[in-house]
């Protein structure tokens, strides 16, 4: 199972000040360096985080495979084509959503999705397309030619940290995860994945990729708080000389 990581949070912190730290390029090659197998990041219609100079210096730096979660909208396809990242990803976008909400209704938007999804494969762009654990929804993205899919496990983590009854979501992932693999679909996950929940995620064999941030992310604040704050100590004890 590969791990992917997705470093939309490296870009909100630095946009909560709309300055130049931390940058999400320098997190990425972090990441690779640490063993992940693919960068994701999300590039909204509202730039929240991620911005358009990001995805294009991502592109020239990520080695390992470069994931883009974008809607399927005209403006990001012409993106896409243009930034030519390994993959795309489908996602809904709701702009006052704090994060992606649920899988995107491929039965409820067939034309647009399928329209898209092609534009993206001709431009030789892998695609794959974020769906609840539904059986339909994953009949319907083998029916429109998607390579691959990306199950949602937001309501299984929703489930776990509730510390309500999680096996049933568990047992739609694998069905869907199962289903998926018999029509040729490439399985991914995803959302909502920590560090607690991850042992039920990662023992369903048809899963190929887990695409991880908020847990990674959070951990990283706080795994380096202790080294950050030394530095900055040791600086305040020894100033550097300035430049005359
Ligand atoms: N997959 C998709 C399609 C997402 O939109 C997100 C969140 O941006 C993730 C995975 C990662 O979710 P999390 O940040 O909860 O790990």
């Amino acid at each position: 199972m590969r791990l992917a990581v997705n470093i939309d949070h490296i870009a909100t912190i630095r946009e909560a000040r709309k300055t130049d730290e931390p940058d999400p390029v320098a997190a990425a090659i972090i990441c690779e360096l640490a063993g992940a197998q693919g960068i994701t990041v999300h590039l909204r219609g509202d730039r929240r985080h991620i911005q358009d100079r990001d995805v294009e210096i991502l592109r020239r730096t990520v080695i390992t495979h470069l994931n883009i979660e974008m809607a399927a909208t005209t403006e990001m396809v012409r993106i896409a084509q243009t930034i030519k990242p390994d993959r795309v990803t489908l996602v809904p976008e709701r702009k006052d959503e704090v994060t992606t909400e649920g899988g995107l209704d491929v039965v409820l938007h067939s034309g647009n999705v399928e329209k898209v999804a092609r534009q993206l494969l001709d431009a030789r762009i892998d695609v794959s397309i974020f769906v609840d654990p539904d059986l339909e929804q994953v009949r319907q993205c083998h029916k429109i030619g998607a390579p691959r899919i990306e199950i949602n496990t937001g309501k299984f983590a929703d489930a776990w940290n509730s510390r309500a009854p999680w096996q049933p979501d568990i047992e739609k992932i694998a069905t869907a995860a199962r289903a998926a693999r018999k029509l040729g679909l490439v399985v991914l996950a995803g959302h909502g994945i920590t560090y607690r929940n991850i042992d039920a995620i990662a023992g369903i064999p048809e899963i190929e990729e887990l695409n991880i941030g908020h847990s990674i992310i959070a951990r990283a604040s706080l795994v380096g708080l202790d080294a950050a704050v030394r530095e900055m100590a040791a600086l305040m004890r020894n100033p550097r000389r300035l430049p005359k």
